[in-house]
């Protein structure tokens, strides 16, 4: 069993969906009147942009994008890959970026740098967590749901080697699952 894997909870189901509702309510008074474009970056965020875009009482757009800097381990490369580029064009956008997590930074300093060259009105990052210890380049989360201590975890969206995707809650991995390999 998936949970058999797990050291112990960090994020219950609860907490998840009270915060999403609360960061939905922020994002919908500050996007008022604005043209707001949802950007999930894949696969990790997928579950948090679902909820998060229903907490958004406001019209807007989505677009997805794919990028890789990972292989199986638990460390980013550095290396951004673009695996899938956005379909829409950004002109005038107010793009909010929605990440799982925010660890050393590397992946969104690179993706903000990138989509900012292509006539975005503005660009802000919301992710659901965030581990600042381990934070290389200089970025701030605008809407960040929980500040988490520096664990590998999974479950929500995020992965260990493509799995654990589907726990609903955020846990931290057993160490022993990644060291063992
Ligand atoms: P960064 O470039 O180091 O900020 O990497 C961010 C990406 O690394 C996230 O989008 C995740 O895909 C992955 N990542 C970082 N920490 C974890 C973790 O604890 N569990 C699962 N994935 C993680
Ligand atoms: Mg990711």
């Amino acid at each position: 069993m998936m949970k058999n894997d797990i050291e112990r909870v960090l994020v219950s189901e609860e907490e998840l969906k009270a915060k999403v509702q609360e960061l939905g309510a922020q994002i919908t008074r500050d996007y008022q009147g604005k043209n707001l474009l949802m950007v999930s970056v894949l696969k990790g965020s997928v579950i948090f942009m679902a909820d998060l875009m229903r907490a958004v009482d406001l019209p807007c757009t989505i677009d997805f994008m794919c990028v890789s800097s990972y292989g199986s381990g638990t460390r980013t490369s550095g290396v951004v890959k673009i695996i899938k580029d956005l379909d829409i064009d950004l002109h005038g956008k107010d793009l909010l970026i929605v990440e799982d997590i925010l660890d050393s930074g590397k992946t969104l300093h690179y993706i903000t740098k990138m989509l900012s060259d292509r006539g975005t009105a503005s660009i802000r990052i919301a992710t659901l967590l965030d581990k600042p210890e381990r934070r290389v380049a200089p970025l701030t989360p605008d809407y960040s749901g929980f500040v988490i201590p520096d664990k590998f975890v999974v479950g929500y969206g995020l992965d260990y080697d493509e799995r654990y995707r589907n726990l609903p809650y955020i846990g931290v991995l057993k160490p022993e699952v990644y060291e063992n390999k």
